[in-house]
This record gives C-alpha cells, structure tokens and sequence, in this order.
C-alpha cells in the first residue's frame, strides 16, 4: 500500500504555473494572464501567492524494481489562492480548488492560511469581493465570519454582475481568538504543514 500523502500549504511558485492556469480556467470566467501571476510571485511586494499541495511518494513493487525503477514523490496541485497587503488591509484577490477537489474542505483550509497570513503581517482587515450568484463561496466566507458590508454595481466585466463586499475584522480580540481555534483544528484535522502563513515569501527573503 503507497503512504499516506501528504498536504502542504506553501508560496506558489513560478514552476506551479501550469497545474495553477489549468485550475484557474476550469474555475473563472476571466482567468488571469500568466504575466499577472508571475509578477505576483516573483515582483510585487505586496502580494502573497499560496498553493495547497498534495504528495506522496510512490513506493516501487517488486517487479518495478527489477527493472530498476526506484520510489518517487508524486506532487499535485489542489488549489490556489491570493492576497495583497496593502495599507493594513489584506485583500483576498483569488482562491479556487480543482473542480474535481471540491467540497473536501480545501478550499477552507487555502482561507484559513491567507486569514492567518492577514494576522501576522498585522492587518486590521481582510476584505474580498464575490459575485452576488456565488452563494458556495459566500457559505465559505460565512463560515469565517466574514461579513457583507457593501455591493459593488456591475463589478464584474464579462457580465457586469454586482459583488458583494464582505470583511473580517480581525482587530477584534474575540473574532481572532475564535479563528485562531479554527484554524488549529483545521490544520490538526487534515495534519497539513504551513509553510505558508508564518513566512514571508521566497523572493522578499532573498532581499537585503
Ligand atoms: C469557493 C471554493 C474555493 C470553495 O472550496 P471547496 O474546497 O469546495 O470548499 P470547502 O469544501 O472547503 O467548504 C468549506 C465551506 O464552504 C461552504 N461550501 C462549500 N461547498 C458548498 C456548496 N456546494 N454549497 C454551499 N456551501 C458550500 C460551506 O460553508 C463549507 O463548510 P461546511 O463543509 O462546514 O458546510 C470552490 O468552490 C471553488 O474553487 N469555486 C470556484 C472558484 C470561486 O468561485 N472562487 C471564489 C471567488 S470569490
């Protein structure tokens, strides 16, 4: 029997791309452009660019090791997310799981890091926008606490659809405490490793 896999929360990087696009096309109507994602990983320094990964290594059978084929890791992309830090707000910008990984609580588990990323850059607020049709993804928000604090008319453009502005507060010490237990049994449930959300990303490392 192959090991069991392994989940990990991490920064997207450029070699992700093509398992990203392929999301992201079966996902939105207006996928973005590849140059927007490798500025977001590799340029802006406002922007936090997160993949949840599964593995697992491949354990050869006696005959694959005959013919001298060796164990290897097997790593595939579930989803993606977005956010932007900027002037103490972070802004979710995207977040989509494979249609094929849906409703396993992915798509919580890529909020959770991006919230938890919001708290410790020290943002007063997370904040999103969301198609008034996209009631999957207003459940999901919900369930976080976020809260629908405007309408935006005719946000979208393909088919000028109204968005729902919605934030957390995440200033306020009780709505904190309350995800950060979230967050822990989450994490815990699925035994996922962040190494997303107590990190800066790979490229602001590098910077002196
Ligand atoms: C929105 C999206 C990211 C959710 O990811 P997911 O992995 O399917 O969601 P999860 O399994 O983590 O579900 C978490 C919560 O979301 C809500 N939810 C998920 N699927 C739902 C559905 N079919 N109907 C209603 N609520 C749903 C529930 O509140 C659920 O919590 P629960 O299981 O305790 O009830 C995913 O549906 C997606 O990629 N959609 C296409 C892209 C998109 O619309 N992105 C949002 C742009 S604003």
């Amino acid at each position: 029997m192959s090991p069991k896999p392994n989940l990990l929360l991490r920064y997207m990087t450029v070699a992700d791309l093509p398992q990203v696009a392929e999301i992201d096309q079966l996902s939105f109507d207006i996928p973005w452009s590849e140059k927007s994602y490798r500025y977001e990983i590799n340029e802006s320094n406002q922007s936090f660019m997160v993949v949840l990964e599964w593995s697992r290594e491949r354990v050869a059978t006696r005959w694959q090791r005959w013919l001298n084929i060796h164990p290897y890791v097997e790593h595939r992309i579930i989803g993606y997310g977005g956010m932007w830090f900027i002037a103490g707000e972070a802004h979710v910008s995207t977040i989509a799981v494979h249609p094929k990984g849906r409703g396993f609580g992915w798509g919580e588990v890529l909020l959770a890091g991006m919230v938890r990323r919001g708290l410790v850059l020290g943002a007063d607020e997370v904040a999103l926008e969301v198609r008034v049709s996209n009631r999957r993804a207003q459940k999901l928000y919900e369930k976080y606490e976020f809260k629908r604090v405007d309408v935006k008319s005719r946000y979208y453009r393909n088919n000028n659809e109204d968005a729902y502005d919605m934030r957390l507060d995440i200033q306020d010490s009780s709505t904190c405490l309350r995800f950060e237990e979230r967050y822990e049994a989450l994490f815990k449930r699925h035994q996922l490793i962040d190494d997303f959300s107590p990190y800066a990303p790979p490229h602001a490392r590098l910077k002196p």
